[in-house]
């Protein structure tokens, strides 16, 4: 039987940053859950569209969170979120989404609701033997995970930032979205005080990879 302990790594970053690249390679290496959760906050975005409710009517999208029940699909080492059942497709990263997603996260109650059930994902991978979760978003290592064994913040020159999500077809203003998601006043994007961060501008996936790799098996066995 392994005697390793289970081990959380937070990962943090601007749009574009190489965040979920970089975990789901780590995630496989380790073994561990990976859990993105800017999908989490653009499913409930879409969500939000779809039923016609606007970013700025915090009444109705409160009450429209009420109605929404989360729970978890495991399909390989990803979890996926379900609301109400359903996980959603690729309408998440339209450009509709992607102008809005920091709008609807600056929204302290929606923020609480992830918050509780991002948390409950340690447990989830527990639960499915996994050993250890990977957690890759604006506020783990700050606010989700303070204590993670593991905190990285990834960063990379705006420019290059485009240029990776036009390469991926995507319409999507990164510096816009990191300029709402580091002035919100709830859990805002920073690298949190004592992470490790990589700067990726000049570096291909398989050396952020190895960089990160490489600082978890030093320090995990
Ligand atoms: O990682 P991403 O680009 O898919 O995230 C989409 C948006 O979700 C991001 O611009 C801000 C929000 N988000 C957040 O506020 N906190 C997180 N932990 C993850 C994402």
């Amino acid at each position: 039987m392994s005697t390793q302990p289970f081990i959380i790594v937070a990962i943090d970053g601007g749009a574009a940053a190489g965040k979920s690249s970089t975990a789901r390679a780590i995630s496989e290496k380790f073994n561990l859950l990976h859990s993105d959760t800017g999908s989490y906050f653009r499913a409930l975005a879409s969500e939000m569209l779809k039923r016609g409710i606007s970013y700025t009517d915090h009444e109705a999208v409160i009450s429209a969170l009420k109605s929404l029940n989360l729970s978890t699909r495991i399909t390989g080492r990803r979890a996926d979120m379900e609301l109400s059942g359903h996980v959603a497709g690729e309408e998440i990263r339209s450009a509709a989404v992607n102008q809005a997603v920091s709008h609807f996260a600056a929204i302290t109650e929606l923020r609480e609701k992830l918050k509780a059930y991002e948390r409950s994902q340690a447990d989830v991978a527990r639960a499915h033997g996994f050993k250890g979760l990977i957690m890759e978003g604006r506020d783990i290592g700050s606010a989700i995970f303070p204590d993670a064994d593991f905190r990285f913040y990834l960063h990379a020159d705006p420019e290059e930032r485009s240029k990776r999500r036009a390469k991926e077809g995507h319409l999507d203003k990164v510096s816009e979205r990191d300029r709402l998601d580091s002035s919100r006043a709830k859990d805002p994007l920073a690298c949190p005080p004592g992470a490790i961060a990589i700067d990726s501008t000049f570096l291909s996936l398989e050396e952020v990879v190895s960089q990160v790799a490489a600082i978890i098996s030093k320090q995990s066995t």
